[in-house]
């Protein structure tokens, strides 16, 4: 059941309940990991925080899904982090060790985390060297070839509409250079580092996912509503040579325009 979105390109596909909607993130990622492997070598993928993509990686974690991956050619990256130490129960990091790397074989060299425990100015400095390494691109702007972009952007939605880390009304939001900048956010406790739409909007495949009634009102506004990204900064993610998909449950597409 596709919806037209705002900007007339992205459509939200909407799942009965929140199982069935990390079942097809999964099958998601584990198509996006054979395809990308297959003509590059290796998959690059940016992992997002939050709580929504909780029982993604544990349904990866299971042999279902688990055996299908390539896991030595998986490299991980982060869409964002909070500022705090990698063992910090509010480290993202964190968050998918326990649910996820600690239970598939992705070699340590491959595991590209946010220094939550540095300064964040540094933190987002090095990281981004790091991306530039990985992309084989030291200056410039991200290239939209396989093998030097993020093979699979995931991502999720706050219900006042930021994403990653960038946040309304935030310069990261209208980031032009820069791959990953630090945010301190008034609303948020901590500093944030995060990938910046250069680099996101250069992805092979960016996917959302949204779940839950309390999203409702801000997903709406989001696909169907006025383009507005510095109020609602997930619109800004509209990959250049890629493709983005909004995976939803039926409770988070309550509001979304009857087709
Ligand atoms: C973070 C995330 C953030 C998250 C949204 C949704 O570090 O918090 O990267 O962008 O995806 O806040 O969070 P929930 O999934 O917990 O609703």
């Amino acid at each position: 059941m596709p919806s037209r979105g705002a900007r007339g390109t992205a459509r939200a596909e909407v799942f009965p309940t929140a199982d069935a909607l990390m079942r097809a993130a999964a099958e998601a990622f584990v198509r996006c990991a054979a395809e990308s492997i297959q003509v590059s070598a290796r998959f690059a993928v940016a992992l997002s925080g939050g709580s929504t993509p909780a029982s993604l990686y544990a349904l990866l974690a299971t042999d279902a899904y688990a055996r299908r991956v390539d896991w030595s050619r998986v490299h991980l990256f982060w869409g964002d982090e909070r500022c705090v130490p990698p063992d910090d129960p509010a480290s993202n990091y964190r968050f998918a060790r326990e649910r996820l790397l600690d239970h598939v074989p992705v070699p340590a060299a491959n595991l590209h985390r946010i220094r939550g425990e540095d300064h964040p100015a540094a933190a987002a400095a090095v990281y981004e060297r790091e991306l530039r390494q990985a992309f084989a691109t030291p200056d410039g702007p991200p290239r939209s070839a396989p093998g030097s972009r993020f093979d699979l952007v995931l991502l999720g939605m706050g219900d006042n509409g930021h994403t990653a880390s960038l946040f309304p009304g935030t310069a990261a939001v209208h980031e032009r250079e820069r791959w990953a900048v630090a945010e301190q956010v008034a609303a948020e406790p901590r500093w944030r580092v995060t990938l910046t739409p250069v680099v996101i909007n250069a992805a092979g495949e960016v996917v959302f996912l949204v779940s839950g009634r309390e999203k409702a009102a801000t997903l709406a506004r989001v696909l169907d509503g006025l383009y507005q990204p510095h109020a609602l900064p997930a619109q800004v993610v509209s990959p250049r040579s890629g493709r983005v998909r909004w995976l939803v449950d039926a409770v988070a597409a309550a509001d979304l325009r009857r087709r």
